[in-house]
């Protein structure tokens, strides 16, 4: 049975203050306790209740997606992660890949997604733990994480990143927002504001069976390599801030969403009808210098678009769908149509008597960043992204950067306070989301490889050797992609397409509010950071590297 559209209304998720008020209204730093919960949670009126797991402040007000946590600039917060989760597991996961292996127990660790953190608050794969520590992975230290803050404003979200789990407990629902704010900036930006008119917008899909439980194959695509494992998890149903396909009545005025791709493998290419446009005026954690309208954007996993939609714009419509009509797997083959999907409504409520609405879009937002000059780079990296098949058939049995598995030593070690230009060689078929942890990053460039099966070939034969593969012949007269203007900003996300070189310039030093070139703690200490594809189906296969900061 289908299930009825836009019958749910949008939740708001519980917010939780990062920070504290002392006397005199000082803030001081705040201190968190936030738990893992195996709970039940409705996902839609006509669907039975589904067990999940979430976080939250007790089993009883746990969420999915997790509470938002409103952090301040400047101000740390302390956040001790705590699992309560059973003995077992109710999604299926796979012993054959390099994954925590506790003898009994779930185990978690939280990473914050765009947060600039000494390696042992960054929830490393492999700090790992159960249910009461009982059982913990070999970079365990504490759960006492602490965020400093000391970032640009911008939007965040934590979610576990367990070794080779991390697919199973996100999609279970260990996911959140977090946001960065810097009141005085942001309030001069006089952008849509306050808990009605500034929203997050969680997306994720989802396959349910007709109990109401979350269903997950527990066959891979190459059961004899990966019992389990497949290449990516897609689902039919799409879920905004925990519900499918909910509404929101909105009134004829500006809102802002602040819109996460919270999928494992779903790019959505978002668009509204009655010709409504978006303005986006930040993208992942960082403001974008200025506001830039488009009608339809492309969102890959963990990507985030902060846009402002003036509902005003809509004439006499009393209804706008927010729809996508991204194919899924990304991009697909060449030609294939996707069908567009709805995933919310917006219900257009009209009334003389209210408010007018005094936000506005300003012509500039935050221009202070610097601007990305790749002649600063002092190192040129080539990461090159290789699927690996299952003799004689298309079916992938696991993904590797570099050639190399994630437990292979670390060979990406950039300097603290440099910058370096990373050229990402995509010799997949797949568009892969590439994700650092720590630094932030701007793509200058994305260039199509010709013939590029001949420098596969090549490169997958030797393990690399892009020079001695003739990857500048490659390239000669290889088409240009345009980087779209919402993604020129500093992000810590970019698509990768298939079948291209996309050069990143990385800033290995804090972007703001300092110019220091040194992080506000010790970076080369602890356990380290990693990079990796947001597909979380190939992260936990072993699409991810380490990657230790010097001096
Ligand atoms: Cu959003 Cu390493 O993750
Ligand atoms: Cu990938």
């Amino acid at each position: 049975r289908e299930l009825e559209m836009f019958v749910d209304e949008l939740p708001d998720m519980p917010r939780m203050r990062g920070y504290g008020v002392a006397e005199g209204g000082k803030l001081v730093a705040g201190n968190l306790t936030i738990g893992m919960y195996e709970t039940m949670w409705k996902f839609h009126r006509d669907l039975r209740a589904t067990r999940v797991f979430a976080y939250g402040t007790s089993k009883g007000t746990a969420t999915v997606p997790g509470p938002t946590i409103e952090a301040m600039q400047g101000v740390p917060t302390y956040v001790t992660w705590t699992n309560h989760l059973p003995p077992r597991h109710f999604l299926p996961w796979d012993h054959t890949l390099t994954a925590a292996t506790p003898g009994r127990g779930v185990p978690t660790v939280v990473h914050l997604h765009g947060g600039v953190q000494h390696s042992a608050s960054d929830g490393h794969s492999l700090a790992w733990f159960t249910s009461g520590f009982s059982a913990t992975g070999p970079h365990f230290s504490s759960p006492a994480y602490e965020y400093p803050n000391q970032q640009p404003p911008g939007n965040l979200w934590y979610h576990d990143h367990a070794m080779g789990l991390t697919r199973v407990n996100i999609l279970a629902g260990l996911l959140g927002v977090y946001r960065v704010a810097s009141p005085a900036e942001e309030a001069a930006l006089n952008l849509p504001s306050g808990e009605a008119f500034d929203r997050n917008l969680v997306l994720f899909d989802r396959d349910f069976r007709a109990d109401g439980s979350l269903f997950m194959n527990r066959t891979g695509n190459n059961p004899t390599v990966h019992p389990q494992w497949q290449p990516e998890y897609f689902g039919p149903v799409i879920v905004a801030n925990g519900k499918a396909w909910p509404y929101l009545r909105v009134r004829r005025r500006r809102y802002r969403f602040r819109v996460l791709n919270a999928s494992n493998a779903r790019f959505y290419r978002l668009s509204l009808s009655d010709g409504l446009r978006f303005v986006h005026v930040a993208s992942d954690s960082v403001y974008l210098a200025r506001p830039v309208p488009t009608r339809a954007f492309l969102l890959a996993p963990s990507e985030i678009a902060d846009v402002v939609v003036d509902f005003a714009e809509s004439g006499n419509a009393t209804a706008v769908v927010l729809r996508s009509d991204a194919p899924a797997p990304y991009p697909g083959d060449p030609g294939d149509k996707a069908e567009t999907v709805p995933v919310m409504k917006f219900v257009i409520e009209s009334d003389a008597s209210m408010e007018p609405d005094t936000s506005s879009v300003p012509a500039r937002l935050m221009a202070q960043y610097p601007k990305p000059d790749a002649r600063e780079a002092a190192v040129t990296r080539r990461i090159a992204m290789y699927e690996y098949t299952k003799e004689g058939t298309d079916e992938p049995t696991h993904l590797y950067l570099n050639a190399r598995s994630y437990m292979e030593p670390v060979t990406e070690t950039p300097r603290e306070g440099t910058s370096e230009l990373w050229d990402v060689i995509n010799l997949t078929d797949d568009n892969h989301p590439l994700h650092l942890h720590l630094a932030l990053f701007v793509a200058l460039e994305q260039r199509s490889l010709r013939r590029v099966d001949e420098l596969r070939d090549c490169m997958m034969a030797r393990g690399g050797g892009a020079d001695a593969c003739g990857l500048e012949r490659h390239l000669a007269g290889g088409r240009r992609h345009v980087v779209p203007r919402q993604e020129r900003g500093w992000k810590n996300v970019f698509k990768v397409r298939p079948g291209t070189v996309t050069r990143l310039l990385v800033r290995f030093r804090p972007l703001s509010p300092t110019e220091s070139r040194r992080f506000p703690f010790d970076v080369t200490a602890g356990p380290g950071y990693v990079y990796h594809c947001h597909i979380l189906d190939h992260e936990d296969n072993e699409m991810m590297r380490p990657m230790k900061i010097v001096r």
